[in-house]
């Protein structure tokens, strides 16, 4: 069974990003699954060609340096050829209407000029990713379920009319910190492209700077440690934080703690000490250009030959060769 997922480098790599995403592909990986960095969709708003290349690299190493098999991991341009004419099978097998409802496009595309085609049509790249490599579980965290279920129905719909050729994958969500949010806005997720850094941990933050974010966290007037989603969404925020950490549940994380401050030790502590080991390993792989090099190369390769049998047939199937 293939597990397969991927991170944008949009931006740095975020708290978020690690609980909702990467642990669990460090966690629950096995030998036949995938991790990649997903360079291509980080075009589908403005960028900056040199930035996307070192946020990229900066992703590649992060990604083994949270525990993913190096011979898991690969960069997604190195497959632009292949991916590009899946996407094109999908585009084709997807419709307008399916495409504009995605609450991403919506959110991204609201009230702006110039909106990239490729902002709207990037699920079907996503598609592309999941289908080529026939993954059947997708680790994710909340906010791209939506993308995963447009994956399956157009693997369903591209096996119904052209032949059975695609896995039909399912999105696989962490059971705690599925949508950590902003610290400073606990209204929105945690994003690696916010603006205002203050409400955002990332992944390579020192130490320090992970304390004083978490301290400025956006509580509420009352005082008492409970877990109350819906009404206290920045306790709840940081308790999800707290548990994800631990491995523990967000109801029960701070069973102990009697006020906000010590909360926030608590939170900025786990915190710290979770990154820390990553952090340091990252910053070796950074600064070995060959090894980042070599990894790359590998797991370019090892991708190419196992989606080449399924783009092929797909190909075919649908009357292009
Ligand atoms: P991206 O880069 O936005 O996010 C990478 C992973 O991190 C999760 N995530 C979060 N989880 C919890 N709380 C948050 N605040 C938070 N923010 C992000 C995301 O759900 C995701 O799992 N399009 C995808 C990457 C992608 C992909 C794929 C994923 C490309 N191809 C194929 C799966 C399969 C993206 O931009 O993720």
């Amino acid at each position: 069974m293939t597990r397969l997922s991927a991170i944008t480098p949009s931006g740095h790599v975020q708290l978020g990003n690690y609980l909702g995403a990467i642990r669990q592909w460090a966690l629950h990986g096995g030998p036949g699954d995938l991790y990649f960095v997903s360079d291509l969709h980080a075009m589908t708003t403005p960028h900056n060609p040199s930035r996307l290349r070192s946020l990229a690299r900066e992703q590649l190493a992060i990604v083994i340096a949270a525990g993913v098999p190096p011979e898991s991991v690969f960069v997604q341009s190195d497959l632009v050829r292949e991916l590009g004419a899946l996407t094109w099978l999908l585009e084709c097998t997807c419709s307008y209407d399916e495409a504009s409802r995605m609450t991403q496009f919506k959110e991204k595309s609201d009230g702006r000029a110039g909106v990239r085609l490729s902002l709207l049509t990037y699920p079907a790249l996503m598609a592309a990713d999941i289908l080529s490599q026939g993954a059947a579980e997708v680790p994710v965290g909340a906010d791209q379920a939506q993308h995963v279920e447009l994956a399956r129905t157009l693997a369903r719909r591209f096996n119904g009319v052209y032949g059975e050729i695609f896995v039909v994958p399912d999105a696989v969500l962490p059971p705690s910190g599925a949508r950590i949010r902003d610290l400073c806005d606990p209204t929105r997720k945690m994003a690696k492209s916010t603006q205002n850094s203050a409400g955002v941990v990332f992944v390579l933050d020192p130490p320090d700077l992970v304390r004083r974010k978490i301290k400025r966290a956006v509580t509420d007037n009352m005082s008492t440690v409970e877990y109350r989603p819906a009404e206290r969404t920045g306790v709840a925020n940081l308790l999800e934080i707290l548990a994800g950490c631990e491995g523990s549940e967000p109801e029960h994380a701070g069973e102990s703690m009697r006020s906000y401050a010590e909360l926030k030790d608590a939170v900025a502590e786990a915190v710290i000490e979770t990154l820390r080991p990553i952090r340091e390993r990252a910053e070796q792989l950074l600064s070995d250009v060959d090894e980042l090099r070599l990894v790359r190369e590998g797991g370019a390769e090892r991708a190419r030959q196992r989606c080449a049998y399924r783009l092929d047939a797909a190909l075919r199937l649908a009357g292009a060769s």
